[in-house]
């Protein structure tokens, strides 16, 4: 056994309650000293591990890193956190060009993070930064489906924390601030990718979550979750968050229906920029493939792909 393996093998059996030291070195055929050394090395990972009369115990989870993540995840996903890193996707894409697959790269801190269309993300300590590194059976043009599934996962797993998380289109997390469609952002969605014209090889899909930050140290557009709600359990945020998207891997037709309760956008006057020039109306839905319907004077159009502001 590898010393990770051995590690999620007694975090295994302290689920079941409190286990001594001999049965631990037993059931694992390892020595006693090395049962030791290794719940040590788990509490600095985090895990509060206490010795009592029955045995050891655990009793807590407070670190944010990737065995911490890992313990209790139901999800098929492995993890690689870092305290600071330049980009999460940046990380995702080296691991895509290495054949890795079912990957989330997380850090506490990105210094050189990237948002959409080439612009800047400000990333700073307390947020949730994460990158899935997948190769789903799908071709290019349902991969906009995957993003849509990014931001309901992050929607829902905001409102579980107790933030009023709603979506703009495409896949921006935003908060209402009133009645009119103006909103704050909470998260956003980068999601990159390679394949050929029918077939997808690698997606990664990049979410940002302004989480434990102090709105003042974002841009005034932005909000974060302790501003909403205050600080959230980033590991079980994260948990959620890979939970969630799971789901939607072998559920991809479920995600427009999602994606439409929590929508900000449908039924606002919106004003949307393609590369075909400027689109203003009413949006009133999404296709199936997350396209979305803007009303006009001349018709319906759909628009697949654009920046999109409430009016
Ligand atoms: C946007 O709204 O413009 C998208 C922002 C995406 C930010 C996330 S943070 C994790 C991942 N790593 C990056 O460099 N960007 C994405």
């Amino acid at each position: 056994m590898t010393t990770n393996e051995t590690r999620r093998a007694i975090l295994e059996s302290l689920g079941d309650g409190p286990v001594s030291g001999p049965q631990l070195a037993d059931s694992l055929d390892i020595s006693r000293a090395a049962v030791w050394k290794q719940i040590d090395a788990l509490r600095d990972a985090g895990f509060e591990i206490e010795s009592g009369p029955g045995g050891y115990e655990l009793t807590d989870v407070t670190a944010y890193n990737a065995p911490a993540i890992e313990y209790g995840l139901e999800a098929a996903v492995s993890l690689e956190y870092h305290d600071s890193i330049g980009s999460t996707n940046d990380r995702a894409r080296e691991l895509a060009a290495e054949g890795a697959t079912d990957v989330a790269v997380l850090a506490d801190e990105q210094v050189g993070g990237r948002g959409r269309l080439e612009r800047a993300w400000s990333a700073p300590s307390g947020g949730v930064w994460l990158s899935l590194l997948t190769r789903p059976e799908i071709t290019p043009a349902q991969a906009p489906l995957y993003t849509l599934a990014a931001s309901v996962a992050t929607a829902r797993a905001a409102r579980e924390a107790g933030v009023d998380a709603r979506i703009k289109w495409p896949n921006d997390v935003v908060v209402p601030v009133d009645e009119d469609g103006d909103y704050r952002k909470l998260a956003g969605i980068l999601t990159e990718m390679e394949g050929e014209m029918d077939r997808v090889e690698w997606i990664a899909v990049g979410i940002g979550v302004n989480a434990n930050i102090d709105a003042a140290d974002l841009p005034e557009t932005a909000t974060t979750i302790r501003e909403e709600a205050g600080d959230v359990d980033r590991r079980r945020f994260v948990q959620r968050l890979l939970e969630e998207l799971a789901e939607y891997r072998t559920d991809l037709e479920g995600v427009v229906p999602a994606w439409r309760e929590l929508a900000l956008t449908l039924g606002q006057r919106v004003r949307v920029d393609r590369p075909s020039g400027e689109l203003v109306g009413d949006a009133v839905d999404i296709t199936d493939s997350g396209a979305l319907v803007v009303k006009t004077a001349d018709g319906n159009e759909t628009v697949a792909a654009g920046d999109c502001e409430h009016l």
